[in-house]
């Protein structure tokens, strides 16, 4: 429980495991992966050497058969799975049977969908993966912060390139507060709450759909929806994110597989359920939030459906206000 972030836990891993110029496999950034699986502006490109599998180019989704071809072409030290921006459920049996297969060591970063995982609404890592690595802060819903669980004979190892490999002292405050998100994930609350986190998702896939939104794979199987707004209006995932910033709606340009415009202005854009699950937004406050989407996006740049998404949003978020005595 000592890595400061989901970042600092994959590169304790990579530390304790690998030399410098191993051959490691990972997810592409530009296909869903995240900068610690081997971008080459990380430490972790830099460092090892990375490959990357990707999706296929149809259906957008992971190709294992590829993925499979480059384990045997490669035979990578390490393999990682996981992802940041990739909505489908992840075939860990699949990809650790190959791993293994060509003998790499398999290792799950599973930050996005712990939370998932932990309430059985996404197939576990853990019979499968040598190592798992997560952020406490996603769908785990608890404070920032990194965890590595592994088998024992990786540990020692492990333990020593956290600490005094590249981290002071622990941050024991966090190190609470991981525990209190532990217990809080064990409750059975926190079940219904993934599974709300789900539906809600679906919600808002059905009505992004309805307004002729393209989404990448064509939905979602979790927490997550990347919208293709480059296909669906004709704007930049930028663009998208300042016109939805300024009616109080977040969401992050992300880049979409095969993207023709460069990552600073992308394609597409993230969006998640997990936090206004947890505010209390149920699926037909989750249909409206694609209706606004929908409405900003697909409309001229005007002070009048500016103002009109903002009050749509304001008469959602009134209803499940926490702190009442905040105005803003
Ligand atoms: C899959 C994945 N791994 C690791 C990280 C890094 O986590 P942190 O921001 O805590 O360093 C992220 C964060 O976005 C992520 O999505």
């Amino acid at each position: 429980v000592q890595p400061h972030s989901g970042a600092q836990a994959n590169t304790a891993v990579y530390f304790a495991l690998l030399q410098p110029g191993d051959k490691v496999l990972g997810m592409s950034l530009n296909d869903g992966g995240h900068l610690t699986h081997g971008h080459p502006l990380n430490y972790s490109g830099k460092t090892y050497e990375f490959h990357a599998y990707g999706v296929d180019k149809e259906t957008e989704r992971i190709d294992y058969d590829e993925y499979k071809r480059l384990c045997e072409e490669i035979k990578p030290k390490l393999v990682v799975a996981g992802a940041s921006a990739y909505a489908r459920t992840i075939d860990f049996k699949f990809m650790a049977e190959v791993a293994h297969s060509v003998g790499a060591i398999f290792m799950v970063d599973m930050a996005h969908i712990a939370g998932l995982v932990a309430a059985g609404d996404h197939p576990s890592p853990f019979p499968y993966a040598d190592i798992v690595t997560t952020t406490t802060h996603k769908t785990l819903r608890g404070p920032r912060g990194g965890v590595i669980m592994c088998k024992e004979k990786y540990a020692k190892d492990i333990d020593r390139a956290v600490f005094p490999g590249m981290q002071g002292g622990p941050l024991m405050h966090i190190i609470a507060a991981k525990a209190a998100c532990f217990y809080e994930a064990l409750q059975p609350e926190f079940k219904e709450y993934s599974h709300q986190i789900i539906k809600n998702a679906k919600a808002l896939e059905e009505s992004l759909k309805e307004e002729g939104f393209r989404l990448v794979t064509g939905g979602t199987d979790n927490h997550l929806l990347l919208i293709d707004v480059k296909s669906s209006c004709g704007i930049t995932g930028k663009k998208a994110q300042r016109l939805l910033d300024e009616i109080n709606i977040t969401a992050n340009k992300n880049a979409i597989p095969f993207d023709t415009e460069k990552p600073f202005k992308a394609s597409g854009i993230r969006v998640g359920t997990p936090a206004m699950t947890t505010k209390g937004f149920k699926e037909e406050d989750f249909r409206e939030v694609g209706k606004i989407i929908a409405y900003r996006l697909k409309n001229e740049e005007t002070d009048e459906v500016k103002n009109e998404c903002l009050a749509r949003v304001k008469k959602l978020t009134d209803k499940v206000t926490m702190y009442d005595d905040i105005k803003y």
